[in-house]
């Protein structure tokens, strides 16, 4: 006999159904799917590549920090040349942890990739769950130490841009100077609506009148921290198109328009 469960407007249907819902729920894990998963292969590549990372004086984000010896456009140099393999492997990583333990990110790849579950009110994919506080997952609670790694990568880049205004000729802003701007002010919405720093800024106070900076602070991190999800898509979306730019431009493709 199988049972039946009841939804919210009266409508009954078996317990093995996966969802009452009537909506196209499965649009947005798709789309986190394809947006990821897209954004993966695309920096994955690029990395790899080892070349067309520079236009002077454009750096790509991919490759910043260029800490090793053998980089086209060494920032600091804090590896010698025994490091043969692409630059990128040095850096990546780290922003890479900061967004994959992003709270966000986690609801989002948990949804697309591992439908666990795809969508509120439809089934789990999995017959069991062990939530966060087992390995592997329970790693995820470190997303709070790779903020401070990620507020680094925001000073880096911002100077980055600062250096985008220096041509081989002397002060200049070029499209590829637009760009980079716009890349290092995304990447700190992003970051600066972190839910660790809105915690940072406030979580541990009983009582804000006694501390108006720092609850102004929290009142502004708290409405950055509102747009949290749109900050994370557009900085992914913009730190690729930052590092194609600079690929093309590097490459020839296309030419670095110079305002003056
Ligand atoms: S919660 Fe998304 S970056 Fe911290």
């Amino acid at each position: 006999m199988s049972l039946r469960t009841t939804g919210a407007e009266g409508v009954t249907a078996p317990s093995a159904a996966r969802t009452l819902r009537m909506d196209a729920w499965w649009v947005e894990p798709a789309l986190t799917v394809l947006g990821l998963g897209a954004f993966v292969v695309y920096s994955t590549w690029a990395a790899f590549q080892n070349a067309h990372y520079y236009a002077a004086p454009y750096l790509s984000p991919f490759y910043s920090p260029c800490i090793s010896a053998n980089c086209r456009h060494l920032t600091f140099q804090l590896v010698g040349g025994w490091w043969t393999w692409s630059p990128a492997f040095l850096v990546l990583w780290a922003p890479g942890l900061f967004r994959l333990s992003c709270y966000y990110y986690r609801k989002a790849y948990y949804r697309g990739f591992w439908a666990s579950p795809p969508a509120c009110a439809v089934r789990d994919a999995h017959g069991s769950y062990s939530g966060e506080t087992r390995l592997p997952l329970i790693f995820q609670n470190f997303h709070r130490y790779t903020f401070y790694l990620a507020v680094l990568f925001i000073v880096v880049l911002a100077w980055d841009a600062i250096r985008a205004l220096r041509f081989p000729d002397g002060f200049g802003v070029g499209v590829g100077t637009l760009v980079l701007w716009a890349n290092v002010t995304l990447l700190a919405l992003y970051t600066f609506s972190c839910h660790s720093c809105r915690h940072l800024c406030g979580g541990d106070l009983d009582v804000f009148s006694k501390a108006p900076g720092r609850y102004r602070l929290w009142r502004l991190v708290s409405r950055l921290n509102e747009r949290h999800m749109l900050f994370a898509w557009c900085s992914l979306i913009g730190v690729g198109l930052t590092d194609l730019y600079v690929r093309l431009v590097s490459m020839g493709v296309i030419r670095d328009v110079r305002f003056f």
